[in-house]
């Protein structure tokens, strides 16, 4: 596998071929982690660029690969969608990971989008973070925006798990997931950027063309709440992990 190491600032920066190579990298990461830790706690991203790292952790727990001592926290989840509807990142997460490997139901956590109070749902989650003993390697993909979780431009670094308004641009990233635009839901419950930047380890996959501005600006650019994956500058242990498109910039 070709890659190419660079050192930008505290930022370690994976540049491989493509998004196979993507997948291969932050899974095995994630292999290790689970291999030195056994009951670490993996903080989880949906959407489009992690499929193919839960493609693989599905083949390495057929291997032999044990979760059973592991605990997730995934960063976000639509408000208002049940945890049936496909379009759901409870939904998501269970075909796509937790149908296919031994994590215990206990030690799986996602936002409940359905809770009758909000507020007090947000503090429950980032509570239950807490006491799980903090996250060991947070998982995250970008918005086009530079948004990490469900932060959208815009959202204090100093943000713990919260009720988020989705932008215009996050909502027509993700109308490909649901029947209509109309269809997306116009909030998400997210872990804030504090509850980001407490993970002890980070690692940030993207690919694709569409993410050249905003792995660019994430990198190189100044740290700043407009760009709000730029506060990984500030993060001690922090791997990107792209593909020679979304790197083109770089
Ligand atoms: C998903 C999440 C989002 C996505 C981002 C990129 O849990 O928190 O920040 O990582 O929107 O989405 P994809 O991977 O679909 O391009």
């Amino acid at each position: 596998m070709q890659t190419e190491l660079r050192k930008v600032k505290k930022l370690n920066i994976v540049i491989v071929e493509n998004f196979d190579q993507m997948s291969e990298h932050a899974a095995n990461m994630l292999r290790n982690q689970i291999l030195t830790k056994p009951d670490s706690v993996l903080g989880l991203a949906t959407g489009s660029t992690p499929l193919g790292v839960y493609r693989l952790l599905a083949e390495y727990h057929e291997m032999g690969l044990d979760f059973s001592e592991i605990t997730t926290f995934n960063l976000d989840e639509y408000i208002g969608l049940a945890a049936d509807h496909p379009a759901s990142y409870r939904y998501y997460m269970e075909e796509n990971l937790f149908s296919k490997v031994n994590a215990a139901k206990k030690n799986i956590h996602i936002p409940n989008g359905m809770a009758p109070d909000l507020e007090k749902e947000c503090e429950r989650y980032e509570l239950s973070i807490q006491n799980a003993g903090g996250i060991d390697i947070q998982i995250l993909g970008i918005g086009t925006n530079g948004h990490i979780g469900f932060n959208e431009p815009g959202t204090e670094f100093g943000t713990t798990t919260h009720v988020v308004d989705l932008t215009e641009s996050t909502i027509n990233d993700n109308a490909r997931f649901f029947e209509s635009r109309d269809d997306v839901p116009t909030q998400a419950i997210s872990m804030g950027i504090k509850s980001i930047m407490k993970a002890r380890n980070i690692v940030l996959m993207a690919n694709g063309e569409s993410k050249a501005d905003a792995i660019v600006q994430a990198v190189k650019g100044p740290v700043t709440t407009d760009l709000p994956a730029s506060v990984l500058q500030l993060h001690p242990s922090v791997t990107f992990v792209v593909d020679k498109a979304a790197a083109s910039k770089l």
